[in-house]
């Protein structure tokens, strides 16, 4: 990433009860309001060399990011360990390569995965989705044209992202980043 700069949004009105821990559809509901308000995504500054990203005030304090993506850039298979999440495309399109399995947490530094467990998806403007722990993806996009602009929110804050590089089938750990590696 190359470059960031502070912001806010308010906490707004939640699904939930008052002080319950927000829900991943509380955090699907906030990325679309939030990728709604075309001044907030149109404040985020792009830069064809590499993403940008705004720290946001998710609802419920939960951790949220608007995220500028250049054409070609994409994060790398990884998880979010133990936060659910949700994130949506405000503009451009975004694709999504996940794994329909749950893994095993720890323990392990390669894992080959079984046939059939790739899934894929296209997050066109206004698509998101939302999911749940130890969820394996990579976000991607892949135009060779056009940056892309997504929300994203995850409860709890990330405690840690568990990166992977993937070789076929055989998925292998490659390194634990911690909140202070990216905040
Ligand atoms: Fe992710």
């Amino acid at each position: 990433m190359s470059a960031s700069l502070s912001s806010s949004v308010s906490p707004s009105a939640s699904a939930s009860a008052p002080g319950a821990a927000p829900t991943q559809a509380d955090l699907l509901d906030f990325v679309r309001r939030t990728a709604a308000d075309a001044e907030l995504i149109a404040s985020l500054p792009l830069d064809p060399e590499g993403r940008t990203w705004v720290r946001l005030d998710g609802p419920g304090g939960s951790e949220a990011w608007l995220i500028g993506w250049p054409p070609g850039t994409g994060t790398g298979w990884h998880d979010h360990a133990e936060s659910v999440g949700a994130f949506l495309t405000a503009a451009g399109e975004l694709k999504e390569n996940s794994l329909a399995t749950r893994l095993p947490t720890d323990g392990w530094r390669t894992l080959e995965l079984s046939e059939g467990v790739d899934r894929e998806r296209r997050l066109p403007a206004g698509k998101g989705r939302s999911f749940g722990r130890d969820h394996v993806h990579e976000v991607l996009n892949e135009s060779t044209e056009h940056h892309a602009i997504s929300v994203h929110a995850y409860y709890p804050p990330l405690p840690r992202i568990r990166r992977y590089s993937r070789s076929g089938p055989v998925l292998r750990l490659e390194q634990v980043e911690r909140p202070e590696d990216w905040q």
